[in-house]
């Protein structure tokens, strides 16, 4: 009850605080892909500003996240870092390349989600 941050130590909020912004990142990318599931489906999605910005989000605080991580010498798993910064790096690459098209392949499109949702469940369930 009360201040329950106060005995968590500063930089263990700031981990918090950057978990909670690479969420919001998620959020961007994914929500912007579900909005575009109908018009994938008729080969007309495009990648939204969101998808861009939630991409770029979630390599910018992912990275912040390993650094704050390591600085409190807590346990990193490099390989699960490395093979979600590396799906992630073929979204970004992707949603950037094609930001301006104005209808993305289905196929490019529907894979776009795909690594994002493999994403989110290597996040979650390797251990
Ligand atoms: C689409 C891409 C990504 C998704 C969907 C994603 C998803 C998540 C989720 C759901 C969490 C919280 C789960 C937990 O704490 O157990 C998390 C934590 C974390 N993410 Fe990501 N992430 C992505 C990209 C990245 C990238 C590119 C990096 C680093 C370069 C990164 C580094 C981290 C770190 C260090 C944590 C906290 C420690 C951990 O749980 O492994 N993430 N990510």
């Amino acid at each position: 009850m009360g201040r329950p941050w106060l005995g968590s130590g500063l930089m263990d909020v700031l981990i918090h605080i950057f978990v909670g912004l690479h969420i919001i990142g998620i959020a961007s990318l994914l929500g912007g892909f579900l909005t575009q599931m109908k018009a994938m489906g008729a080969g007309t999605a495009r990648f939204v500003p969101a998808m861009l910005h939630g991409a770029l989000t979630m390599l910018v605080t992912g990275v912040v996240l390993v650094g704050l991580n390591q600085a409190q010498d807590y346990s990193v798993d490099n390989i699960k870092i490395g093979v979600k910064l590396a799906l992630l790096i073929v979204i970004l690459g992707l949603v950037y390349v094609k930001r301006d098209e104005e209808k993305v392949d289905k196929g490019v499109f529907g894979l776009v989600g795909l690594l994002t949702v493999a994403n989110i469940f290597i996040a979650v369930l390797w251990t």
